[in-house]
C-alpha cells in the first residue's frame, strides 16, 4: 500500500494542525462555507472524530443546544474546549466528551442517541489507515452508511491523497467542485473515474501515485457534494469530500 502522511490524530496532529493554521486556513474557509450550506434536522450533533476541531467552523457548531465530542484521542476534549469553548459559551451549547470507538459502536451509539445529527469530521478516510486492511476497511465503510440509513448525517473526508510538486500547481488552480453521487459513481465537473481522479490530482500538482482513501462510494446514490482541496504539506495533498445525507 502506498504511503500516506499521518492525520488521524494524536499529538502529531495537534502539533501539525497548529503549525499549519495559516496554510490550512483556505481549506478550513471553504469547509464553513460548505457547513453554512447545510440543514442538519437536529440541534443535537454527535461530532464523530471531531479532535480539537482545528478544521472545524465554531459559528457552525453554534447551531446546537448540545454537542457530544466523540474522540479516541485524549488530548481532543481539552484541545477542543481550547479552540471552541468561547464560541459554544456564547450560544448555550452543552459540550459532553466520549473517548469510545465511534465505529465500532456505532449502532450504540444511534440508540443512545435517537433523534441527534451525526457529523463525520475527517475521520472516514482516516479508518484505511488506522486498520490497514483493504477489504475490512472497505466493508466497515459500507456497513457504516448502512447502519446510518434513515439517519440525519453528515461527513467531510478524504477522497485522495498523495505527493505534490509545488512547481506543477496551476496558476489558476481550481480547488473545489460540486459534485454528484450516481449509480455509476462519483461525477464532477463531468467527468468520472480516471478522467476525474486526473483533474482533481492537476490541480494540486499531484503526482501519479496517488491513494484512494475508500470513500468515494460511501455516500448513497443521489447524495451532492463538494470536493475540496487540502494541501496538506508542501509536497502532499489530499482532495476532501463533504456532503449531507438528509434523514427526513
Ligand atoms: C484527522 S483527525 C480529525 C481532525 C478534526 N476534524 C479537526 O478539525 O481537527 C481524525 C480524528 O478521528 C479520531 N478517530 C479515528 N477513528 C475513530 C473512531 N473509530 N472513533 C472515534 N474517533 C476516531 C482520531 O482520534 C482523530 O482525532
Amino acid at each position: 500500500m502506498a504511503e500516506t502522511r499521518d492525520t488521524t490524530g494524536g499529538l502529531r496532529w495537534h502539533l501539525r494542525a497548529l503549525w499549519r493554521r495559516r496554510q490550512w486556513h483556505e481549506t478550513t474557509r471553504q469547509i464553513a462555507e460548505w457547513l453554512d450550506t447545510t440543514q442538519p434536522a437536529s440541534r443535537h450533533l454527535l461530532l464523530i472524530g471531531g479532535s480539537a476541531g482545528w478544521m472545524m467552523s465554531g459559528r457552525w457548531l453554534q447551531r446546537f443546544s448540545r454537542i457530544d465530542l466523540i474522540d479516541l484521542d485524549p488530548f481532543a476534549y481539552r484541545l477542543f474546549s481550547w479552540n471552541h469553548g468561547r464560541a459554544l459559551r456564547e450560544s448555550g451549547t452543552e459540550l459532553h466528551y466520549a473517548s469510545i470507538d465511534a465505529l465500532a459502536n456505532l449502532d450504540a451509539l444511534l440508540r443512545k442517541h435517537p433523534d441527534a445529527t451525526l457529523f463525520f469530521d475527517n475521520v472516514l478516510g482516516q479508518h484505511l489507515f488506522r486498520i490497514w486492511q483493504i477489504e475490512r476497511a472497505e466493508a466497515d465503510l459500507a456497513r457504516t452508511a448502512q447502519q446510518l440509513k434513515g439517519r440525519d448525517w453528515g461527513s467531510v473526508h478524504d477522497l485522495f491523497s498523495g505527493p505534490t510538486d509545488p512547481l506543477k500547481v496551476p496558476v489558476s488552480a481550481v480547488t473545489q467542485f460540486d459534485a454528484v453521487r450516481d449509480a455509476n459513481g462519483l461525477l464532477a465537473d463531468g467527468l468520472r473515474g480516471t478522467p476525474l481522479h486526473l483533474r482533481l490530482l492537476a490541480q494540486v500538482g499531484g503526482q501519479p501515485e496517488w491513494v484512494d482513501h475508500l470513500t468515494s462510494e460511501l455516500f448513497p446514490v443521489g447524495t451532492a457534494s463538494r470536493l475540496i482541496a487540502w494541501p496538506f504539506v508542501p509536497d502532499y495533498a489530499h482532495w476532501l469530500q463533504a456532503g449531507w445525507v438528509s434523514g427526513r
